[in-house]
């Protein structure tokens, strides 16, 4: 296995082992991360006889769950979540995340604000001082595919840097989520930005169905180490 996959398996079993109980309804986050996660939490529903139903937060997600056969549910059954594990693609030093690298932040923001616990697995390379040291993809932004170039415009022309459609691989278009919109991915913005402040700005512009900024959502992040052990850290 990879440094980058232990890690990632570190991070994924320390967060399913200290915060699930049996009783707990789980939001299922998305991404390469999550998949150590369900196969620890398969492992324990078999062993420990622990007694869980899961939220999915995507297709991906979805999938992870019925190969496991873990029990499914969803938020018009249970809209209140004891804990939801995700991945991140960058984690900043207040606990601020960049999501969304895979597609799926809309439906992992919801999730994640109905749960009272998300609990973040990642590996050592997202740990991050400042949003955008580390992650060179970008904020990802989910918008109406109606909206796509007047936001791009906006974007550039307020705050500067570059916003570029996402493009899927093999199938000539872009990349349409879940849910039936496009990602922009804004890239090369200065890093001296308030997140919170201009995350509230992109929120209010029509188009915008939501950002991969996750501003003080997260309760606390495990960094998977290459050696396969973890380090936490917990919001203030
Ligand atoms: C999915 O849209 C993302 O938010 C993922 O949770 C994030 O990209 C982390 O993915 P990995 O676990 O694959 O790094």
């Amino acid at each position: 296995m990879s440094c980058i996959n232990i890690a990632k398996k570190a991070a994924a079993r320390a967060a399913v082992d200290r915060h699930v109980k049996s009783g707990n309804i789980i939001g299922i986050g998305s991404g390469s991360t999550v998949v150590f996660a369900v196969e620890r939490l398969a492992e324990r529903v078999s062993k420990e006889a622990l007694k869980v139903k899961c939220v999915p937060t995507s297709f991906q997600a979805r999938q992870l769950v019925i190969q496991h056969n873990l029990p499914l549910t969803d938020l018009e059954i249970h809209p209140e979540l004891d804990i939801c594990i995700d991945g991140a693609d960058e984690v900043d030093s207040q606990m601020n995340l960049i999501k969304g690298g895979g597609g799926c932040l809309l439906q992992e923001k919801i999730v994640a604000s109905c749960s009272k616990k998300l609990v973040i697995i990642a590996d050592y390379t997202k740990d991050s001082q400042k949003l955008g040291d580390q992650y060179k993809k970008g904020i990802p932004i989910e918008v109406s595919p109606i909206a796509f170039v007047p936001i791009q415009n906006r974007i550039q022309k307020l705050y500067g840097g570059k916003v570029e459609l996402r493009m899927a691989v093999n199938k000539a278009g872009p990349v349409i989520t879940d849910s039936g919109n496009f990602i922009l991915d804004w890239r090369e913005f200065n890093q001296d930005i308030n997140w919170n402040e201009i995350n509230t700005e992109l929120l209010l512009m029509p188009g915008i169905v939501d950002t991969g900024l996750f501003i003080q959502m997260a309760s606390i992040s495990y960094f998977g180490l290459a050696d396969g052990s973890f380090k936490s850290r917990e919001c203030l």
